[in-house]
């Protein structure tokens, strides 16, 4: 549906001088807004269950609540006619128009997407004033809302007490824009915003992930700890003869951490892991019940059948050495570089013809490959639901 990036020809210019740096207003990026979602249609999905939703309400001043879904259908009608809103997470996992609104955002590497929230307020609807660890595009899909940004990423923010949500103590804006349909504030992490609701509300929020350093080393050393690899233990031959015995020595402590570092440094377990945490989803796909057999792929391919990518799938690749990488929704394989045309389209796009896939189809490793993604729900007849 869409092949131009929302920024066009100023794509360059924003990585250099606005990503990870300031915020950014680009009025009209969408003409006309987005409607993909309507506030039943958010409050039907908020309803079901395994789909995270938020709703929260305003009762005054620094007075704020927050309720997590799956909402029951009454709930919507007990609620105040002003300042509450509910928000969706991952709906681009959900519906084809909001996962084809990341295409939009392919200047940006597929890994860094988190995901696309939408939200509902009605009239001074809002999450209050909050810092974000993410950059994120905010999209006004229809109505209007003020957004007031400050004036700098804040470090360590300080917090209202006693909220189960993260409101921001001392607020100080700079800046104030009324966003029509259609526009769309880019927020780098860390700068504080309030966004209020003139009347109803649809925003769009294009997420992007930064891994946290502890994040990674937690993952990693649990991969670690299931990889099969040589079991490296302490040694000390050479202890000192009189010793204190309560005492750790430096050289023991300097041996202790060198042994973390070399399992650390590791790179060919570094390279077998990252992929698989880097595309891993915030909620899975089911895999089928009843596998497809290489047969019947070959035999829809060649009736022209397209295949489409599911929904917010998550895909990334890179080359190691003579080989390929290839990581899906979690799961990395390691490939022959002959795919790495396929493999490109593959994340690229978010639906391939046959004729696309047909011209790999005898390349080595390709029809177990996209029997695998089809069996795991990854991949589907783009004409199927
Ligand atoms: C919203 O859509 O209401 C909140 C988005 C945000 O501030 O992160
Ligand atoms: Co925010």
């Amino acid at each position: 549906m869409f092949d131009r990036s929302v920024l066009g020809p100023h794509q360059s210019e924003f990585l250099r001088q606005c990503w990870q740096k300031k915020p950014l207003l680009i009025r009209n990026a969408f003409p006309g807004g987005l409607d993909y979602v309507g506030g039943d249609e958010l409050a039907g999905l908020a309803g079901q269950e395994g789909i995270e939703s938020r709703l929260v309400i305003e009762h005054g001043p620094k007075s704020w609540e927050t309720r997590h879904g799956p909402f029951e259908d009454d709930v919507w009608s007990t609620l105040p006619a002003k300042k509450w809103t509910i928000l969706v997470q991952a709906v681009d996992r959900l519906l084809p128009d909001v996962s084809r609104l990341r295409d939009r955002f392919r200047f940006l590497p597929n890994w860094r997407v988190d995901d696309i929230m939408i939200s509902y307020a009605v009239d001074q609807g809002g999450v209050g004033p909050h810092t974000d660890n993410y950059d994120v595009f905010l999209i006004q899909g229809q109505g209007r809302r003020r957004w007031e940004v400050g004036a700098e990423a804040l470090k360590k923010p300080e917090l209202e007490p006693e909220l189960d949500m993260k409101i921001l103590k001392l607020f100080e804006p700079v800046e104030s824009f009324i966003l029509e349909p259609g526009d769309m504030l880019y927020l780098p992490p860390g700068f504080a915003h309030n966004g209020v609701a003139l009347g109803e509300s649809i925003t769009y929020s294009v997420g992007f992930r930064a891994p946290h350093q502890k994040e990674l080393l937690l993952s990693y050393v649990q991969f670690c700890s299931q990889h099969e690899g040589d079991e490296i233990f302490y040694t000390d031959s050479g202890m000192p003869e009189q010793r204190e015995p309560g005492l750790i020595l430096p050289g023991e402590l300097k041996r202790l951490r060198e042994l973390m570092l070399a399992g650390l440094q590791d790179e060919q377990v570094f390279l077998k892991w990252i992929g698989g945490f880097l595309t891993e989803p915030r909620s899975f796909h089911e895999p089928l019940d009843q596998p497809i057999s290489e047969k019947s792929l070959r035999a829809g391919l060649k009736k022209g059948r397209a295949v489409a990518r599911a929904e917010g799938a998550r895909f990334a690749f890179y080359p190691v050495g003579e080989k390929l990488h290839f990581a899906a929704e979690g799961e990395c394989f390691v490939l022959d570089p002959g795919l790495t045309e396929l493999v490109t389209l593959l994340c690229r796009e978010q639906e391939y013809s046959a004729e696309d896939l047909l011209a790999h189809s005898e390349k080595l490793g390709f029809m177990e490959l996209l029997c695998h993604l089809w069996n795991q729900s990854y991949v589907r007849w783009s004409d199927e639901t």
